[in-house]
């Protein structure tokens, strides 16, 4: 599957395209970059970095080191966005045109990017401590022509960017380091530390997101992110005082997305 992957990238071509022409032999030069892609791919680094995309929520992304590769289970955390927005305020208080919304730990852009997609009047914000990172995600608003939609901040989660919000929506960092072990070598070894490892236990970061969260957030508004099965009890202890909260399975029955909304 990687190698046929691989030489796609390598032909420039699509999957159809190799199977309606196997007598196509490779040229010289298209033999010594398939055999470099491989041989990266035999050291371990992930395919998507070889190749630079990622497809998620249908759109094509690219992808470096410098970004967490997006995975299918944070597609949940949209659909639950996308679930509270539809009744938000009962479509009164807050019609989707001043709907405020704030991605934390944007990394590739790609939440940030499928809600400023799917929910073309609202306002949305995107923070990232990693420059390197919005550096991607900023190209990925360019390809999919939604730059003008989101506005980019390299802070340390929600700090400048004030209150007023509807929604705080993130995938934060939330494996802990004494479970580094239980990591898949590829991703220990390849993605971004800062993306993945939260602290000691996993919930340092989450553990800051939620306090900041509730002075962001419009009295109402919600707070919606991705855990993993190992945190879920913390965050409900994290959350108490909230209203509604929610933690929602992903396809593997792992408890994959919070959810919270602040007093009114
Ligand atoms: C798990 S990745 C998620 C990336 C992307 N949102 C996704 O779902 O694929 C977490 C992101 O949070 C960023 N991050 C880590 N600590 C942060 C902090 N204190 N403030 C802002 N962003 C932070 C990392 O640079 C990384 O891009």
């Amino acid at each position: 599957m990687n190698a046929e992957l691989l030489l796609t990238f390598t032909l420039g071509c699509d999957r159809a395209y190799l199977y309606a022409h196997p007598e196509r032999e490779l040229t010289a030069d298209e033999f010594t970059r398939y055999e470099a892609a491989l041989n990266e791919r035999a050291r371990g680094v992930p395919a998507q970095y070889i190749t630079g995309h990622q497809e998620f929520w249908g759109m094509d992304l690219i992808v470096s080191p410098a970004v967490l590769i997006p995975r299918p289970e944070t597609e949940h955390v949209i659909e639950a966005v996308l679930g509270l927005t539809r009744n938000f305020g009962g479509g009164q208080e807050c019609p989707p045109h001043t709907m405020r919304i704030v991605d934390v730990g944007t990394g590739s852009g790609c939440i940030a990017l499928a809600l400023a997609k799917e929910l073309p009047l609202a306002e949305i914000h995107a923070t990232d401590v990693s420059s390197a990172a919005l550096e991607i995600a900023r190209a990925n608003a360019a390809r999919h022509q939604l730059e003008k939609r989101i506005q980019f901040h390299e802070t340390d989660l929600l700090k400048g960017l004030g209150g007023g919000f509807d929604l705080v929506v993130s995938n934060p960092p939330y494996v802990g380091e004494s479970e580094a072990d239980q990591v898949q070598l590829e991703v220990r070894k390849f993605e971004p530390r800062n993306a993945v490892f939260a602290g000691p236990t996993g919930i340092e970061v989450i553990a800051r997101v939620i306090p900041q969260a509730l002075m962001a957030l419009k009295p109402g508004g919600w707070l919606v992110f991705e855990i993993s099965g190992t945190i879920a009890n913390s965050v409900r202890e994290l959350l108490r005082g909230w209203d509604e909260v929610g933690i929602t399975p992903d396809l593997q029955s792992i408890p994959r997305v919070a959810r919270a909304r602040k007093p009114a």
